[in-house]
């Protein structure tokens, strides 16, 4: 088989490039090593930054998510027994977020690519690139124990954290920068209407706490937990005790609990490696860089790399100019970083660091007496929030 760019990975990034590049006349496949029901029962966060929003509707896919997204124009903190509100479009000059899950993002990618007879390999095997410093590079894989290979001009390794595309860089060229937190987010899905109609994200001496919706019957929760924490010892009844106890009363009091729908540890991690390229073989999303979850930016960053590789290639393509394929590691790295730092920030700022005693929590409450009260230090965060321009 033939295409121009051979796609390794087909979670929100692979796909959001693929249906890009399909609308400009580029032609790609993509190698996913698990199943469509697989990849589309992974739940994960659901804020987007406008300029997501922006390229979904320009790929085609913004139709469900204009009709059912929910459009959020602040998000809440909560510290020291009170909830302060950051006006996020007032601070920012009307931008804002829209809660919609990335399983939903998923799934009207895979949709789009359906609708344009985009080519998708499901449970594709042992998926390798190689001569990726040549003008010809190629991506072998086994599909049903048949070994195939697909020519391709480049290749895009949009295959998360795991994947095989950044361990395929020889050795010596890359440069790692990781951060592992000591604690994980306990999360819930439960049938019950959002606490608030905006995110709550919360500080409390006994941990984090975030209340987080899917939709208005559709509730996601999380409590920081310690890394060794066992699912098995998180009863429904212990889990809403825990959100109840670090929330502020009076919003504690407008919880309603219910049963989980489903429930997760997933541990915390900052992760960074450099360049995002090698060759013809380009990183983008998770298989380059994880953010804590705190301010949701994983999403967000796959698409910002979507955005440069995207631009890159289609310059290439079109004009023969190189230069945004030369530039991209560099162009989304600069904005990656930026990401990073506002995810340590954030999560620094909303979690229980016990090491850090008593003294710790008192400068994170005069931090979130002062970010509150400040129009610049609102702003910054507001700016952040709603994500920085590409
Ligand atoms: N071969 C083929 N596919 C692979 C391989 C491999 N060797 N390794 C991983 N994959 C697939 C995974 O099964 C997954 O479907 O690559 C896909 C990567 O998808 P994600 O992990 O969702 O990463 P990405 O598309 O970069 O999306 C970033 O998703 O993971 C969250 O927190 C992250 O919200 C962020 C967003
Ligand atoms: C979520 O709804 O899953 C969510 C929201 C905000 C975050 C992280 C996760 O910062």
């Amino acid at each position: 088989m033939k295409t121009q760019v051979g796609i390794i990975g087909g979670g929100p990034a692979g796909l959001l490039l693929s249906q890009i590049l399909h609308i400009n006349g580029i032609d790609s496949v993509i190698l996913e090593r698990q199943s469509r029901d697989y990849v589309l029962a992974r739940i994960r966060a659901g804020v987007l930054e406008q300029g997501l929003t922006d390229m979904l509707r320009a790929a085609g896919v913004g139709e469900r998510l204009d009709k059912e997204g929910m459009v959020h124009g602040g998000v809440n903190l909560t510290f020291d027994n009170r909830i302060e509100r950051i006006d996020l479009e007032g601070l920012t000059e009307g931008k804002m977020v829209t809660v919609y899950g990335q399983t939903e993002v998923t799934r009207d990618l895979y949709d789009a690519r359906d609708a344009a007879d985009g080519k998708i390999v499901h449970e594709a095997d042992d998926v390798r690139p190689y001569d990726v410093e040549t003008e010809a590079p190629y991506l072998t894989y086994k599909k049903n124990g048949e070994a195939l290979r697909i020519d391709c001009d480049f290749i895009a390794a949009c295959d998360g954290f795991h994947g095989i595309g950044r361990q395929s860089f020889p050795a010596g060229v890359s440069t790692e920068y990781e951060k592992v937190y000591q604690f994980g987010w306990l999360g819930i899905l439960s049938r019950t209407k959002p606490a608030n109609h905006e995110l709550i994200y919360g500080n409390h001496e006994r941990g984090f706490v975030l209340c987080s919706m899917r939709s208005s019957t559709l509730s996601r929760y999380y409590v920081q937990v310690p890394t060794d924490e066992r699912l098995e010892d998180w009863s429904d009844e212990r889990f809403w005790e825990e959100v109840s106890q670090r929330l502020p009363s009076d919003v504690a009091a407008e919880i309603e609990q219910g049963p989980s729908i489903e429930k997760s540890i997933a541990p915390l991690r900052s992760y960074v490696t450099e360049p995002l390229s090698f060759g013809r073989l380009f990183l983008a999303g998770d298989a380059g860089h994880i953010v804590p979850p705190t301010g949701a930016k994983g999403l967000n960053l796959a698409a910002s790399d979507v955005h440069y590789l995207s631009k890159g290639l289609i310059a290439q393509y079109r004009d023969g100019d190189e230069s945004g394929l030369k530039t991209y590691s560099e162009r989304a790295l600069r904005r990656i970083w930026k990401a990073e730092r506002f995810s340590w920030w954030m999560t620094m700022l909303m979690h229980s660091f016990p090491a850090d005693g008593a003294f710790g929590h008192k400068v994170q409450q005069a931090e979130l007496d002062y970010l509150t009260s400040s129009k610049a230090a609102m702003t910054a965060m507001a700016e952040n929030y709603v994500g920085l321009p590409y």
